[in-house]
């Protein structure tokens, strides 16, 4: 089948990489893509929620699935764009509904679910300009720190730890009055600050089926020993040892399936990854959130390490037949490291020339983040440049071999972290 994958950074080049490897697969189109899809698909020059262009361009193309990488194209329904258009309707789309994307879309629509349907999270209050006055008085008898949430989607920087009242107060007035982040922080969730190393567990849904994918953990600081300003992510491991079989138990238990049961019971329509963030307090999993897409630079561990064909399990998906379905995980390490460019997460230039190792071992995988190809040359374009994947016996192992390919990539202002995975080694 022809397949149109939307976005364009290293979760999608995982997902090019494992779509077209399946023999159902016959066309794959990336939209927009970067240089990497390029070379295992075919790059569209369409914004991944320019929902009319993809429209014209599915039913020119006979396109029968539709894989969303990134969060921007659900939030703004373009599954139910699809699924209310006639020329459409019959397109498999891998994705949740609008419905089902508030999960990430709305911290506080997050935040009520779980309440409702007892999953446990932070303690917490919402506030608004109506409100203000309340949600000062409750910062004020907070204790410290505090987690200050942006309601809506602020390009993953609606999230303000504070250490002391004053800095909170100032940072609430700042996202409610001032609208620091536009609508996003119209609304502001004051939640409680949970103690603890966090986990990030993936699960496929077809809204009543569900299957556990390969779980990671991200790790966000641009600084070595987790330090410095909250990136993307710089780097993933899985598996994650401290998730084990006893502790996962208790993940699907108390935390997956009332989520699959709340999604049901809610009639949200939901055919895709519920990529959920977790927080281990004294061996009890906390959400901190939901993501209604899978996780950059978690992609690029887990694909790796799913052995299922990629195809098959989408299209079981929008089946909803999961329940025919055995996930089957590569047993060995995986490790990506990310190479950002120098400035990231702060400002950075773009079209540095990068150069390639002509020859990588079978054991590693270059992952495109943010380049472009420019005539025979592949350049930065982006602060995020490239994911270097290595299987391996062991974290150290993975971690060794992935340096290895990064000593040989070069361009203008690389970084990247050497530690990633270090707890573990
Ligand atoms: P988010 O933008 O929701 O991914 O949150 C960004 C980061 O803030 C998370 O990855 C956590 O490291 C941190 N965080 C969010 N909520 C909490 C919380 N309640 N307690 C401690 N850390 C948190
Ligand atoms: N790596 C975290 C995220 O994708 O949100």
């Amino acid at each position: 089948m022809n397949i149109l994958l939307l976005g364009q950074g290293g979760r999608e080049h995982a997902l090019a990489y494992k779509l077209q490897q399946s023999p159902h697969c016959s066309k794959l189109f990336t939209a927009p893509g970067n240089a990497g899809t390029a070379q295992c698909s075919i790059n569209v020059d369409m914004a991944a929620d320019d929902f009319d262009a993809i429209k014209k361009f599915c039913v020119s193309e006979k396109i029968e699935m539709v894989v969303v990488g990134p969060e921007d194209p659900l939030v703004k329904g373009v599954y139910d764009f699809f699924k209310n258009d006639k020329a459409l309707k019959d397109i498999m789309v891998i994705g949740p509904s609008q419905q089902g994307a508030l999960l990430e879309g709305s911290k506080a629509f997050a935040k009520t679910f779980m309440m409702k349907n007892g999953i446990p999270t932070a303690s917490y209050k919402e506030f608004t300009a109506e409100n203000f006055t309340q949600g000062v008085g409750y910062i004020k008898q907070h204790e410290m720190p505090v987690v200050l949430k942006a309601d809506g989607l602020a390009a993953g920087k609606g999230v303000v730890i504070c250490q002391h009242p004053i800095e909170a107060i100032a940072e609430f007035e700042l996202m409610v009055q001032q609208q620091k982040f536009g609508d996003a922080s119209k609304k502001v969730v004051i939640e409680q600050f949970l103690t603890g190393i966090e986990l990030s567990v993936f699960v496929l849904t077809d809204g009543v089926n569900y299957v556990i994918l390969p779980e990671a953990k991200d790790y966000k600081r641009i600084g070595e020993g987790d330090t410095g300003l909250n990136t993307g992510g710089m780097g993933a491991v899985s598996p994650v040892p401290f998730a084990d079989d006893a502790f996962m138990q208790k993940v699907k238990e108390k935390v997956i399936i009332p989520t699959i049961e709340g999604i049901k019971k809610e009639n949200i329509e939901y055919k895709g990854f519920v990529f959920i963030g977790l927080i281990k307090v004294e061996d009890e999993p906390y959400v901190i959130e939901y993501n209604c897409r899978m996780g950059d630079p978690e992609t690029e561990v887990v694909m790796p390490r799913l052995k299922n064909d990629l195809v098959e399990l989408f299209t079981k998906t929008a089946q909803q037949k999961l329940n025919e379905v055995t996930i089957e995980t590569d047993s060995r390490h995986a490790v990506t490291m990310m190479a950002v460019s120098d400035g990231y997460p702060g400002s950075y230039e773009k079209g540095k020339i990068i150069s390639f190792p002509s020859d990588v071992s079978e054991d590693s995988l270059i992952f495109h983040a943010g380049t472009k190809q420019v005539d025979d040359q592949v350049v930065t374009n982006g602060g995020r440049v490239l994911a270097v994947t290595s299987y391996g016996d062991s974290v150290t192992d993975c971690v060794n071999k992935s340096k290895q390919v990064l000593e040989q990539i070069d361009y203008d202002g690389i970084y990247y972290r050497r530690d990633i995975g270090y707890e573990f080694m």
